[in-house]
């Protein structure tokens, strides 16, 4: 390991050695609810999941429960699901409509913009002196990016759309393709027995594809008509493995314009009904994205830091030994029915909770994870060494772009930004790239 004063030095990007006690220690799991879930914006729900005024979705910041609501304007909040008289959660339902919420120990009565409304024996028992403003509901900054509800507990955190930065011009290419905009259908929601950094780490492992998923491979060939994907195959791909302003993303090449984007749902037996769509929608996608990131390119696995997977899926801490996935689907409103129902059985089938690539994967994370229990093991580095030297610029593509598609780069670049939130003690410290791209198009952060 490189000498530093840091406190955190787990990886070191001249040999790519990572420390594996990062996955298992209670101590280094705290500071990490704190100084990377108390930090950054996470994904916390999607405006189709509230589309009403005054209803509600129950959802996680890090271990925090939290109320996403839409009030009666319209304007969305988010606050911590803690009553702020003795703690208790005061919503115990996972979604609802409603203007109020009743804390059921002692009836303290919020509104759904976070005013204390209501106290029982307000006078009597409090002989008029309790300051109700004072007891306003825990709340976050929230902001959205094509329909997807981010928050973020720290003032001191940059835009949204600064945090996103230039990964905005990846993640336009599927969440902000149409005018109809987007909508999630889920979550399915279960436990996996894994430190939530190895999931996350994992949606820019090309490499494991082909070993890890062999057996689903062979079943997607044989019944699907799904090519198969061999180590050859990623190695000499031409698609791109980018590392964005602490975002991961995978950019893969259309062979045609009217190609079927998604590799889970579609078959033989529907591609034409697809490639019809993605025919009939291209205009519309070039005005709103330019004719590069509309029909030549396809946004493949990524993770938006620190917990999103694989798109609008959220891997939740639950512990270093323990993480609740959300599984989430996300279509594009206005897609044929047939195609919705392909796209929601599709993603379930491989990357639900029975999914036969989660299955696989999750076995791969157990061991990952446990690697680190023992005093023995833990001596052992992890290596990430794949690929080392070879990423750079390319004038096609912000962030950096590594050579081969199949690369450690962008999980090198994952830990080394871990390693800036847990070793700072503001956002001061922490780096954000300014924005260098020009978005073609008029798609904006809105929709
Ligand atoms: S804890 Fe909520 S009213 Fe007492
Ligand atoms: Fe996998």
């Amino acid at each position: 390991m490189a000498v530093s004063n840091k406190k955190y030095n787990a990886i070191d990007l001249e040999t790519g050695k990572l420390d594996s006690r990062i996955f298992s220690d209670q101590d280094i799991y705290q500071e990490e609810l704190e100084k990377i879930f108390g930090r950054t914006w996470l994904m916390i729900g999607h405006e189709s999941l509230v589309p009403n005024l005054n209803d509600f979705f129950h959802t996680y910041m890090g271990e925090d429960p939290v109320i996403l609501t839409r009030d009666d304007k319209g304007k969305l909040h988010a606050f911590m699901n803690m009553c702020r008289h003795r703690g208790n959660r005061i919503v115990q339902a996972d979604v609802g409509n409603s203007k109020n919420f009743m804390c059921t120990y002692h009836g303290w009565t919020y509104s759904n913009k976070g005013d204390l409304e209501y106290v029982p024996g307000e006078e009597e028992a409090y002989y008029g002196a309790l300051e109700r403003e004072s007891f306003h509901l825990i709340e976050a900054r929230v902001d959205t990016y094509a329909g997807i509800v981010f928050a973020n507990w720290d003032p001191g955190a940059p835009s949204l759309e600064e945090y996103l930065g230039d990964a905005r011009w990846g993640l336009d290419i599927f969440f902000n393709r149409l005018d109809c905009g987007t909508e999630a259908i889920g979550p399915v929601k279960w436990i996996e027995p894994i430190n939530w950094k190895t999931a996350v780490d994992n949606c820019s492992d090309n490499y494991h594809v082909p070993t890890t998923h062999l057996s689903a491979i062979l079943v997607q060939g044989k019944h699907f008509g799904v090519p198969r994907t061999t180590h050859e195959q990623q190695f000499e791909s031409p698609n791109k493995h980018l590392f964005i302003n602490g975002h991961s993303m995978t950019l893969r090449f259309l062979d045609r314009p009217d190609q079927a984007r998604q590799t889970h749902g579609v078959n033989q037996d529907n591609r034409a009904v697809f490639e019809e769509y993605y025919r009939t929608t291209l205009p519309e996608a070039q005005r709103r994205l330019g004719s590069i990131r509309a029909g030549q390119l396809q946004l493949g696995n990524h993770s938006i830091f620190p917990n999103g997977v694989l798109g609008f899926r959220l891997a939740h801490p639950r512990g270093p030994l323990e993480t609740e996935f959300w599984h989430f689907v996300v279509l594009e409103k206005g897609m044929p029915d047939e195609i919705k129902r392909a796209l929601r059985m599709g993603n379930g089938n491989f990357n639900g909770v029975a999914g036969l690539f989660e299955q696989d994967d999750m076995d791969n994370w157990r061991g990952v994870t446990r690697s680190s229990l023992t005093p023995l093991a833990r001596k052992y580095s992890h290596d990430l060494s794949m690929g080392l030297g070879r990423a750079g610029s390319d004038p096609r593509f912000p962030g950096t772009v590594a050579e081969r598609y199949t690369s450690e780069n962008n999980q090198r670049n994952f830990y080394r930004r871990w390693e800036d939130f847990m070793n700072a003690e503001d956002w001061a410290d922490i780096p954000i790239e300014p924005g260098t791209v020009e978005f073609e198009g008029t798609a904006t952060m809105n929709g």
